[in-house]
């Protein structure tokens, strides 16, 4: 074999989310196709920093699109923020012939990509949270299987507290961002779903409903509860000392980042896992993967790092609307 054209890295920083390995599988074999050499870095900027490295070629990454978590390994991406560890960080990717570096993860993790842009590295961040919470782009790789995971978890607790004629809160994550618990509550049929985005905190308004639906015969009531509100905990207690209805507070925590991504997450992690390279190929610097109005594209990465999105008020609508009606 001659002389690899060129050198690539690829890490996977952040919260992990299922697809990471389906998206690093398309790096890799895309460079393939044009006779590029991967460096995969391990934990993310931290394994950068410690130079954490192991080539990646087509057959290193076989069998694993249908494997959650990450391959990489990640972590957070602690010390970025100091101008003296992206010098370094910037030098490490020079002094092992990187001349692009692919980094998966979400908003924190683009942070770091643009801070090593500005050291003259060439970064293609491509979305991986489970949140959705990245301004330019409306798909995040993982965001499927986790509302999958907590629909399914919302099934499972209807039928235990419908048994018990219980209330049940289920905490759902999405840091500051409202998607999981809003399309999660949506599938889940829940009666209340609580956004950090539109919450005006009247816990009381969910006090008289739960109340005025047990009249009405309803068996069991789902509350879903985003962990940008949290405290579903002492939320329980006062809801049940208000009514007099039993409730319990469910903390789905990290098995919403686990598991075999769904089809949707294998695909859109395939197509901007790809992407990322065709970018680097064409000879484009510091781009953010997204897809937009159905189409895979790309935007200048300090521009989507500043980028913000809102909830989708039809959805919002929508929920409200079918819960609404439900009480009747
Ligand atoms: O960003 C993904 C996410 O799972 C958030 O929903 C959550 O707030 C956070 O990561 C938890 O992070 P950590 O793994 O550092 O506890």
């Amino acid at each position: 074999m001659g002389e690899k054209k060129m050198t690539i890295g690829v890490l996977t920083s952040g919260g992990d989310a299922p697809g990471m390995n389906a998206a690093i599988r398309a790096v890799v074999r895309t460079a393939d196709n044009y006779d590029y050499e991967v460096i995969g870095v391990r934990r993310g900027y931290a394994g950068l920093l410690d130079e954490d490295f192991c080539v990646l070629d087509t057959k290193s990454v076989g069998d694993i699109i249908q494997r959650g978590g990450t391959i990489l390994y990640t972590a957070r991406s602690k010390g970025m923020h100091l101008l003296e560890t992206q010098v370094k960080a910037a030098e490490i990717c020079r002094k092992n012939g990187m001349e692009a570096l692919v980094v998966i993860g979400g908003d924190g993790s683009y942070r770091g990509a643009l801070a090593l842009s500005k050291q003259g590295i060439n970064v293609m961040g491509v979305p991986g949270t489970i949140d959705l919470d990245i301004g330019c782009t409306d798909y995040t790789i993982g965001f499927d299987t986790s509302i999958n995971t907590v629909t399914d978890a919302i099934d499972k607790l209807r039928d235990t507290s419908a048994s018990h004629e219980r209330c049940v809160i289920v905490e759902v994550m999405g840091r500051s961002a409202g998607y999981i618990a809003l399309w999660s509550g949506i599938a889940g049929g829940a009666e209340e779903i609580i956004l950090p985005e539109s919450y005006d905190h009247n816990e009381q308004a969910i006090i008289d409903n739960l109340i005025e639906r047990r009249k009405h015969g309803k068996k069991h009531h789902i509350i879903v509860n985003a962990e940008g509100i949290g405290h579903s905990a002492s939320m329980a207690a006062r809801i049940e000392a208000a009514t007099g209805i039993e409730t319990r507070a469910t903390i789905l925590g990290y098995m919403q980042r686990g598991g075999s991504p769904t089809c949707k997450d294998r695909v859109y992690a395939s197509a901007m896992g790809a992407k990322a390279v065709e970018l680097i190929h064409e000879g484009k610097k510091n781009r953010a993967v997204c897809h937009m109005n159905g189409v895979f594209t790309d935007e200048d990465l300090e521009t989507a790092i500043n980028m913000t999105k809102n909830l989708p008020d039809d959805l919002v609508n929508l929920s409200k609307n079918l819960i609404r009606r439900r009480s009747l």
